[in-house]
């Protein structure tokens, strides 16, 4: 079977500039997520529809009782980049710590403190609705088989590049949708990177973000993808639809040009494959 490649480790210092938790919150497309059609934003009680049953998105806002309130940052830490909660069990991979793992301590940690600085919300989680074969302690397997260590890489001589990478890969964790999976729910990084997938969270295609001309989007220039991140709008002038829209609201619409530019940097740079 397919197995995790060795991750790309960046050097953490190089990329993780900002220190700022709610931006970090943003990157990261943490509110989307975390908020219920028409809830309180990171309440939880978002529901995720899969072929191994319906998640809901737990509370993070910090109520001691229903939410992440009592959490150490370490203990947060382990969560959002390793997938252990605080009693040692392990979390779905519909939480993407598959990605954010790639992240620095330092930027997982100012995420932890922004969420403990604002006004906690008591609302009580709901319970997953799984697959009637799948259970919780399966995932102690699944990331054990799954994830490997991470590998430091080295780093381009381009801290823009790399910058690109860290929002592209850790944050924005775009390879979640726009990278196919193998028959476990891994992301097939190592030979369809961004390539596109036949299925992605909600059923429908998404599409191949490679610099592929025909597949993917080698005919669009850097100051298109930059317009695109933040607007939606498509060179064509058609805007997306579908989940891009909310990772386009919540998320890359809010960070900086000078990010936006490192990330149009970075895809410009990923090699072209065909959709699979
Ligand atoms: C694609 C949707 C998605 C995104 C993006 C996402 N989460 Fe989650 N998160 C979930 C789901 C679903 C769970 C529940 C996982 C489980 O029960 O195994 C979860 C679990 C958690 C938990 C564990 C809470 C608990 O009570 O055990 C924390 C903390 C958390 N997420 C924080 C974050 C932060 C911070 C971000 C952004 C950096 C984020 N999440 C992004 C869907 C998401
Ligand atoms: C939650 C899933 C999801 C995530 C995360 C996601 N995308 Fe998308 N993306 C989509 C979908 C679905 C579409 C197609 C939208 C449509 O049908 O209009 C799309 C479309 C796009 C397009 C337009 C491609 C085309 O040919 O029309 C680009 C570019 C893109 N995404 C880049 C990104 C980047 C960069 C990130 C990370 C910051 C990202 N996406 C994260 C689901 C996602």
């Amino acid at each position: 079977m397919l197995r995790w490649p060795a991750l790309v480790l960046l050097a953490a210092v190089s990329v993780a500039q900002a220190t700022d938790g709610e931006y970090l919150l943003n990157a990261a497309g943490c509110v989307a997520c975390h908020t219920a059609e028409g809830g309180r934003p990171l309440a939880g009680g978002r529901a995720f529809v899969t072929p191994y049953g319906t998640f809901y998105s737990p509370n993070i806002t910090p109520d001691r009782e229903t939410g992440i309130g009592t959490w150490s940052r370490a203990q947060f830490v382990a969560a959002l980049k390793h997938g252990t909660s605080p009693d040692g069990v392990a979390y779905f991979p519909v939480f993407p710590y598959t990605s954010y793992r790639l992240m620095s301590d330092q930027d997982a940690g100012a995420i932890h403190d922004h969420l403990q600085s604002l006004e906690p919300y008591q609302q009580q989680n709901r319970e997953h609705d799984l697959a009637w074969w799948l259970g919780r302690w399966m995932m102690k397997l699944w990331q054990w088989w799954n994830l490997d260590p991470l590998v430091p890489m080295p780093v381009t001589k381009d801290p823009m590049i790399n910058r690109g990478r860290y929002l592209v890969d850790a944050l924005g964790h775009c390879g979640e949708c726009h990278t196919p999976r193998n028959w476990s729910g891994v992301m097939v990084r190592q030979s369809h990177y961004l390539a596109g997938s036949k299925q992605g969270p909600d059923g429908d295609a998404v599409p191949n973000i490679t610099t592929d001309r025909s597949n993917g989007i080698g005919k669009w220039d850097a100051d298109d993808l930059q317009y695109f991140l933040e607007t939606g709008a498509l060179p064509n002038g058609d805007y997306a639809g579908g989940l891009m829209t909310d990772v386009i609201d919540n998320s890359t619409s809010k960070l900086t040009a000078a990010d936006r530019k490192a990330m149009a940097a970075y895809l410009k740079t990923v090699p072209a494959v065909a959709t699979p």
